[in-house]
């Protein structure tokens, strides 16, 4: 079934309407199936890179999910993060956690609905992969993100 939630089918997605679609489905349950039981580990690492170069102030989350990265964040420094992702779903188990500022729904492949320069800094982890969203993003990151950021 092509959107049973799991790692194969997200590598295989082809469109930002099939990652809504797989999402959906998936964000009550990520936490468990695929965090715990599949013993992710990169937000850790993203969030260990992004304190060793210096990050601080305001950050933007991109593709956030359910706030893996955020938590992995918080364990270790107080930051103001804000959320985005696609999946409304996703983005609403990470609200329940109280650990975002804001969160908001945006699909990082169009116009991310923020001025120019807002953050001072971007994270992300697990987004920027198959099936999911590729390079066509990184002006728009770089638009929202303060010079140095
Ligand atoms: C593997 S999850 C990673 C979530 C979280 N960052 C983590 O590390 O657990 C990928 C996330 O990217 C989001 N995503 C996929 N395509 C997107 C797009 N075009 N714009 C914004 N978010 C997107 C999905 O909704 C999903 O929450």
């Amino acid at each position: 079934m092509k959107n049973k939630p799991n790692l194969q089918n997200a590598y295989n997605l082809k469109s930002p309407d099939d990652n809504i679609k797989l999402y959906s489905a998936w964000a009550e349950t990520y936490d468990n199936s695929f965090i715990i039981n599949m013993q992710y580990k990169l937000h850790f690492a993203v969030a260990e890179e992004f304190i060793l170069n210096g990050g601080s102030g305001l950050i933007l989350d991109v593709g956030a999910g359910t706030g893996a990265l955020a938590e992995a964040l918080l364990q270790k420094v107080k930051f103001n993060i804000e959320a985005t992702d696609i999946s409304k779903e996703m983005l609403k188990v990470a609200d329940s956690k109280k650990i975002y500022k804001r969160c908001f729904v945006s699909d990082l492949t169009k116009r991310i609905p923020v001025g120019d320069s807002f953050y001072d800094g971007v994270v992300s982890s697990g987004t920027f992969t198959h099936g999911h969203v590729g390079p066509s993003s990184m002006d728009e990151l770089v638009r929202i993100t303060k010079a140095g950021g």
